[in-house]
């Protein structure tokens, strides 16, 4: 099992609602797809006529429908029994939406069923009466609603109802990537299963870019980035999602939403959004993924902090590189390899957008990294000297005590700012 979360709080952490998960605040007005209606059953409050763009808590109207094709639109009550009333053993982690929860249904009617039969799925619950929570619900809809792509995970439904905003996905086994990589009770990944994560996830990504009309997904990071039983990557959360430009033009122009670490610097100075945006946050879980650091962990020494300016310049350096891998890959790495995903890193994270790669040359360098393969004396080789930010095992118990949550969200708590910028 990838997960190793900590037994939830009962109580909501002010951390953990939809506006401070990612920063700034898009001008995204509404979605045409999504329809108002009345509530479906009787309801609380009686204001339900409001807009899908309500921009304050009491104008969110309470429940609606989509005009998706394909998806199955649950009641709260199905939910609920699905997930034994979103019983807190149930929870498979939390994020700036809300929490999300494992459940199960009937493979073929989605009715909800008993632990073990059917189907298991994952239920995101959103924070009630989010208004930020409702339209990147909406987007979510909108964008994975009308998707089917290995490498995007599955929407099987949703419910809105009684101001709760739920999604319903396909099971992911093993959890987020984030966990995997930054959390001490999961399995050290091996070299060859983080590049198939990568090239998944790029897989992913080059999808959508190149779809009819070119999607920028915006939030790439670790934790949006799941795996099924045999380590395939799946993207997840569309709530930030944007189409790409037309016309010829080069970038959209738009509020500026991400997380912190991962957002390309151009876009979070000037708001323009280009496709190749999401190539930076590509280098930056690449970065990651070599490095098993966070992008930025505020329990590393201040010149570490942001793991993209302290590592860029030790990433041209042979012996230095070396030293920035993840320790727990135990040196069973091929050198070359990694050196060929350094340079494809720094390639990403390139100042200039237009001198990134796009997701098809990313994919050609992750083909070729992937048959390199460990020379055997490399593999024997164990460094047992202390060196690098690795050796500091500060870094790594404040992601391993029993308040990991609480430490690892305030560790995110960086990227999560709520400061927002338009
Ligand atoms: N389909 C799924 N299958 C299994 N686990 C899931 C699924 N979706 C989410 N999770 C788990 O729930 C956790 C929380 O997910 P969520 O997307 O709400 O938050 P996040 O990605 O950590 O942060 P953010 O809100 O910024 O996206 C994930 O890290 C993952 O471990
Ligand atoms: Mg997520």
């Amino acid at each position: 099992m990838g997960n190793c979360f900590p037994k939830p709080v009962t109580n909501h952490s002010s951390t953990n609602n939809s506006s401070n998960q990612v920063f700034g605040s898009d001008e995204k007005k509404k979605e045409p797809t999504i329809e108002n209606r009345p509530p479906m059953a009787a309801k609380v409050g009686g204001d339900g006529g409001g807009t899908a763009a309500a921009s304050r808590p009491e104008t969110v109207p309470p429940s609606g429908r989509i005009v998706t094709p394909n998806l199955k639109m649950f009641t709260f009550s199905e939910l609920r029994s699905a997930t034994r009333n979103f019983r807190p053993d149930t929870m498979l982690g939390e994020g700036g939406f809300g929490r999300v929860f494992k459940g199960w249904v009937d493979g073929e009617t989605y009715a909800p069923s008993k632990v073990g039969v059917g189907i298991a799925v994952a239920v995101k619950k959103s924070n009630p009466d989010s208004a930020q929570g409702l339209k990147e619900w909406q987007a979510e809809v909108k964008f994975l609603g009308k998707f089917s792509h290995p490498n995007l995970v599955k929407l099987v439904g949703y419910c809105w109802e009684d101001r709760e905003f739920l999604l319903v996905y396909e099971y992911m086994q093993k959890g987020s990537l984030e966990n995997h990589l930054f959390k001490k009770c999961t399995e050290p990944l091996s070299w060859s299963t983080r590049i198939k994560i990568a090239t998944g996830a790029a897989q992913g990504l080059a999808f959508l870019h190149n779809t009819e009309k070119t999607v920028i997904y915006r939030d790439f990071k670790s934790s949006n980035i799941l795996l099924d039983g045999d380590y395939n990557a799946k993207l997840s959360d569309f709530g930030l999602a944007k189409l790409g430009p037309a016309n010829g033009e080069s970038h959209v122009s738009t509020g500026v939403v991400g997380t912190y670490g991962y957002a390309a610097p151009e876009y979070i100075a000037t708001g323009h959004l280009y496709v190749k945006s999401d190539v930076y946050g590509f280098g930056v879980v690449l970065l990651e993924m070599i490095t098993g650091l966070r992008v930025l962990d505020t329990n590393r020494p201040s010149s570490q902090h942001n793991l993209v300016e302290w590592a860029k310049p030790q990433l041209h350096d042979k012996r230095k590189l070396r030293k920035l891998i993840d320790p727990r890959l135990e040196q069973d790495y091929p050198s070359k390899g990694a050196g060929k995903a350094s340079e494809l890193i720094l390639g990403c994270l390139e100042a200039d957008p237009k001198n990134r790669p796009s997701m098809e040359e990313i994919l050609t360098s992750l083909e070729q990294i992937s048959a390199i393969k460990t020379k055997p004396k490399e593999s024997k080789v164990k460094q047992n000297q202390a060196s690098g930010p690795h050796r500091d095992r500060r870094y790594q118990s404040a992601h391993q005590s029993p308040l990991h949550k609480k430490q690892g969200r305030e560790g995110r708590a960086d990227q999560r700012s709520p400061i927002r910028s338009y």
